[in-house]
């Protein structure tokens, strides 16, 4: 009978979303015996390998947590059979929570041979320091808050010859670890010429190299993982005292209490929840930033308010996986009620990345739909076209779930709304059939913005284990047809401003242009806007803008008025 349920769970598909409900809630609440599962669609709590939490016994006997963590590695998605006296249980896992408070320490050094390593090293007195920031917006809002520690820590910002040399890295795709190389080779060089330089690595290549980094370039005083950088100032002052340190250890972020040093006047980013725990098989982020880890409800609102009162007109919200945010806390929350309460904050605009398909709940559709200042535009990467693919990806939906969540977002804000995407071409063992799913998808769909990368195996992922890897040109042609198609969709969806007046908010100058009038500024939908005007004067205003040109991601037009 249990394997017959199973089979029910899996003929429906496992994340059928169109429902608003699951395919185990569905089956739940059709054939169990139990009446509190069926009555909750198999919602009935969460089961804490210490025993503190579970449901009552009639429901889950303690005797089936322990059968269940007996299954070994549990993961998002795993449905499980456990036979306990009251009798068999079906268990869906939603989520895998990792308790870091009992993991609080201070970063260990773990380094050559173990423990602190005196020595001769960095700078002993610094005064200056660069910052190279690569990679997404979070490593960006990373960088502003290290920017506040490096200059509590009393050093400012030089261009050339600092005391200290800091990189954020990225590890999403390519090999940016040998770029690390490449950028850190000079100032390895010149420290061992006898120029004391104190060398800072942090970052997700810092995560994922750790020590073998400072066995690669010994110079290096400092591997600093994601989790650690509000920590930097300390950890700086370790490295005074000539210590070589490595912070990868995870550990629970801690909040900063002083401001980040933000690079915009007028546009924020605000990291809402670090961290993944989804296991797409082929991204490097749950090894880098590691598990999930929501910041309060408070500190959000706290910081939002302070950029409001500070000027600011427009946040980004930040997530590896938005749509999970608060799932974590306790009590929990979740992003549509973390929605609700940015927009009471009265900032003019506010945006959030990224969602995650399989997790998307239509609360949020709702939310943008009628909260004033959040913006209508999605970003909502479907990676690929193909279901064989998707489920290789560890996706959790398919192309025909993943385009009713794009009906329904059209249905209840309109055609308006901007939809923008990231797709891989070339996941091992991609066919010329899948990948044709993917341009179908985009047909579909009409991505305002497309994101198109070649798939790139990234260490510790499953994927880049896959003995089907699909060679260097068909991934390259793959690529061009995509962004082909991209830029046609693109065009089509620029086309429909032509002629009407639009919200823009000022950003600056076109940087492309060597005209000093010439103003860049975004439509709620996320669409640059270039138009002639006083930069100086209008920005971080909202104007008006009468659109007269359309370009594939762009528009072109004429300033009406500012509002
Ligand atoms: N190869 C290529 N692209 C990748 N991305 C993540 N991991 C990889 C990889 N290994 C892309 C995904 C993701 C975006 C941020 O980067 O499309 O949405
Ligand atoms: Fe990577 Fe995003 Fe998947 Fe998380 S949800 S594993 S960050 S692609």
């Amino acid at each position: 009978m249990v394997d017959v349920v199973l089979d029910m769970i899996k003929d429906v598909g496992r994340w059928e979303v169109d429902s608003g409900k699951d395919a185990f809630s569905q089956v739940a609440e059709s054939i169990s015996v139990c009446d509190e599962t069926r009555e909750k669609g198999g919602s009935v709590g969460w089961v804490d390998r210490f025993g503190s939490e579970r449901p009552t016994d009639a429901v889950f006997p303690a005797s089936g947590v322990d059968l269940l963590y007996g299954k070994g590695l549990l993961k998002p998605g795993d449905v499980h059979n456990v036979e306990t006296s009251a009798g068999f249980h079906v268990v869906q896992v939603l989520d895998v929570q990792t308790d870091l408070r009992s993991s609080i320490r201070q970063p260990s050094p773990k380094l050559k041979g173990g423990g602190y390593s005196t020595r001769t090293s960095g700078n002993e007195n610094p005064t200056t320091y660069t910052l190279q920031t690569n990679g997404c917006q979070m490593n960006v809002a990373d960088s502003e808050r290290l920017r506040t520690q490096l200059q509590s820590s009393g050093l400012s910002e030089v261009e050339k010859k600092p005391d200290v040399v800091v990189v954020n890295t990225c590890s999403i795709r390519d090999h940016a670890e040998q770029k690390l190389y490449d950028y850190l080779g000079p100032f390895a060089k010149r420290k061992r010429e006898g120029d004391p330089v104190t060398i800072v690595v942090t970052g997700c290549v810092a995560q994922q190299e750790g020590e073998s980094l400072i066995r690669r370039v010994p110079e290096v005083d400092l591997v600093v993982g994601p989790q650690y950088i509000n920590r930097v100032g300390d950890l700086l002052e370790d490295v005074k005292n000539g210590y070589q340190i490595v912070a990868t250890d995870p550990t629970l972020i801690s909040e900063d209490q002083a401001r980040p040093v933000r690079d915009d006047p007028f546009r924020a980013w605000v990291p809402v929840i670090n961290g993944c725990n989804e296991h797409c098989s082929y991204c490097v982020v749950p090894n880098t930033r590691g598990v999930e880890q929501s910041r309060t409800l408070n500190a959000i609102v706290g910081e939002m308010r302070d950029l409001k009162e500070n000027g600011y007109k427009e946040i980004t919200l930040l997530g590896q996986n938005i749509d999970a945010y608060g799932r974590d806390l306790k009590p929990k929350s979740n992003f549509a009620d973390l929605l609700k309460v940015a927009d009471g904050v009265g900032l003019d605009r506010v945006r959030y990345v990224t969602s995650h398909p399989r997790y998307f709940s239509d609360k949020v559709v709702d939310a943008v739909r009628d909260l004033k200042s959040v913006c209508e535009q999605f970003h909502l990467p479907p990676q690929a076209g193909s279901d064989s693919v998707l489920s290789n990806m560890r996706r959790g939906y398919t192309f025909d779930s993943y385009m009713r969540i794009v009906r329904r977002i059209k249905d209840r804000c309109g055609d308006d709304a901007g939809i923008t995407g990231d797709i891989i071409v070339g996941f091992p063992g991609e066919t010329e059939e899948d990948f044709q799913r993917t341009l179908d998808l985009l047909e579909a769909v009409k991505y305002d913005n497309l994101n198109a990368f070649a798939y790139s195996p990234r260490p510790y992922t499953d994927a880049a284990l896959a003995s089907e890897q699909v060679d260097e040109d068909v991934k390259a042609d793959r690529l061009q047809r995509v962004q082909r198609l991209a830029v046609k969709h693109g065009m089509e969806r620029s086309e429909r401003y032509l002629g009407r007046e639009v919200e823009v908010l000022v950003e600056g100058r076109n940087k492309k242009v060597t005209q000093e009038e010439e103003c860049m500024g975004k439509t709620r939908q996320g669409r640059q806007v270039f138009f002639e005007g006083d930069v100086d004067e209008l920005i971080g205003k909202l104007v008006f803008v009468k659109i007269d040109e359309a370009r594939p991601w762009s528009l072109r037009g004429t300033l009406v008025n500012v509002k």
